[in-house]
């Protein structure tokens, strides 16, 4: 089933104060953190919860870290980003591409590639969201995981305007409707593992239906 384009959201939501090419902005590599390290550590034991040893994973949105656990071995990393320096720097990822998901939100891998996607601290970049998640569900195994991590920091000239109009618990909403409208998903879960008194840390993360539904998913669960 083709998954609609944007229709459900208010004109303006997906524009962004910068819209040259991402490719200009991310020219430059950062070699730089995100999130304090409190919260980058409990992302990192999200992770060892949420990805089995052995996973195929992609690290989607992918940077010079991927947050994963360092003593936990995985089949493979590949990461996909827009910097190369970052990537290569990158000592999880066994091979890598750059790609421009807002120009083309198609990912260069074959259907049910990877047993977990994981997208950290890039969600609000997504021009196009829901061509991107329905792309995660192609290259996911059957009951393979998703996984996206929010928290508030962003390059305000990139974050879409919707992104940036929305409170926390709001975006992470945000991030449970791309589930749900991008369809084809089951076991929609909501963690937030923010850290008391440091940057905030929401994940939401969904395992691929076996077949496209053909309604949107059901409601988010809420788990410890
Ligand atoms: C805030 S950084 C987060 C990097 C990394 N995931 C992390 O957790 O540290 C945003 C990342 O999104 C990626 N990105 C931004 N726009 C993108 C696009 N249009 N297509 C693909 N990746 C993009 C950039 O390469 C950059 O590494």
């Amino acid at each position: 089933m083709a998954v609609k384009p944007q229709a459900e959201f208010p004109p303006g939501f997906f524009r962004r104060i910068d819209e040259s090419s991402d490719h200009d902005f991310y020219r430059e590599p950062r070699l730089v953190h995100h999130l304090d390290e409190a919260t980058l550590t409990a992302l990192t034991a999200a992770y060892r919860e949420l990805v089995p040893a052995g996973a195929r994973v992609l690290d989607l949105m992918s940077s010079w870290v991927s947050h994963l656990p360092p003593e936990v071995e995985y089949a493979s990393v590949c990461g996909l980003g827009m910097n190369p320096q970052e990537l290569e720097r990158n000592p999880r990822l066994r091979a890598h591409v750059v790609h421009d998901l807002n120009r083309d939100p198609t990912l260069p891998y074959p259907d049910g590639s990877f047993d977990a996607v994981l997208n950290s601290l890039s969600v609000q970049y997504l021009t196009r969201p829901l061509e991107v998640f329905a792309e995660v569900r192609r290259v996911l195994r059957p009951a393979g995981l998703y996984v996206v991590a929010c928290s508030h920091r962003l390059f305000p000239s990139k974050a879409i305007a919707g992104w940036q109009a929305l409170e926390m618990d709001e975006r992470w909403r945000l991030v449970t409707a791309y589930f749900a409208l991008s369809r084809g998903w089951t076991r929609t879960t909501h963690l937030d593992r923010s850290p008391a008194g440091r940057d905030p840390l929401h994940l939401v993360f969904a395992a691929r239906a076996a077949e496209p539904a053909g309604e949107p998913g059901p409601a988010v669960r809420r788990a410890g």
